[in-house]
């Protein structure tokens, strides 16, 4: 599904250009759940934007389900962002004093389709998100942090990505709320077979994929694959 090679990023020109990825390379099939960690300022959320084609690498070679997105033009990765991928971020990025049912089905008003149709797909990715539907007719506002990333991850997949993508999503959630967000994406990857990919900084969150890409100074450092009881359950 994803095809990197090589990929370099550098900000700023001249005397101040600083290479925040320095050729970077691997491979991820489809229904793979891999973290990708490293410590702060490693390259993980100027990876997470090219993965995502929210940006462009300045060198290399970004192929995402077959095409190569390295060199298109913004239109076009806006394109592919909106059929392709589902962001989870760590600020939730909800609207607060929204229903929770019209946050998830924000992503689909553009798509084209209709009343019923956007209201059956969002109860679907709440109920895939684990969110019990007593919750659907209530504000954001009001919710628990976990319950909100709950509908975060929803509408993340409401346009049924390929790829999901999340930038610390338990950056902002207590340890036990955090375990419950990370066996949620565990059983989408497990029983739906989603494509993704988990940006973290800490061993413990990482620990819940299969598979753990290390970065360190733009550059692989470690490419680990977890078998049986090395790898975390989620709650
Ligand atoms: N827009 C930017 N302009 C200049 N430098 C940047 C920019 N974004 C990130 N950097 C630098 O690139 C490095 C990697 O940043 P980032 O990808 O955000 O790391 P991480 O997400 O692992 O903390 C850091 O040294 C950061 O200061
Ligand atoms: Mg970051």
């Amino acid at each position: 599904m994803i095809e990197v090679k090589n990929i370099t990023k550098t900000y700023g020109l001249g005397e101040t250009a600083f290479q925040a990825l320095r050729g970077v390379s691997f491979s991820i099939e489809d229904g793979e759940f891999v973290a990708v960690m490293g410590p702060s300022g490693s390259g993980k959320s100027t990876l997470m934007h090219i993965l995502g084609c929210l940006d462009t690498p300045t060198s290399g070679s970004y192929v995402l389900d077959g095409r190569d997105v390295s060199t298109l033009p913004d239109d076009e990765l806006a394109a592919l962002r909106k059929n392709k991928i589902g962001f989870v971020f760590q600020q939730f990025n909800l609207l607060p004093r929204t229903t929770v049912l019209r946050n998830v089905m924000l992503p689909l008003v553009y798509a084209g389709a209709d009343d019923h149709a956007r209201d059956k797909r969002a109860r679907a990715a709440l109920a895939a998100a684990g969110l019990d539907d007593i919750y659907f007719g209530h504000r954001s506002n009001e919710l628990s942090g976990g319950q909100i990333q709950r509908v975060a991850i929803a509408r993340a997949l409401v346009n049924d990505p390929a790829l999901i993508l999340a930038d610390e999503p338990t950056g902002n959630l207590d340890t036990t709320t955090g375990e419950i967000v990370l066996g949620t994406f565990q059983r989408l990857n497990e029983t739906l077979g989603r494509t993704i990919i988990l940006i973290t900084h800490e061993h413990d969150v990482a620990e819940h994929a299969e598979r753990i890409i290390h970065i360190k100074d733009g550059l692989i450092i470690e490419d680990e694959k977890l078998h049986g009881s090395k790898r975390r359950r989620g709650a």
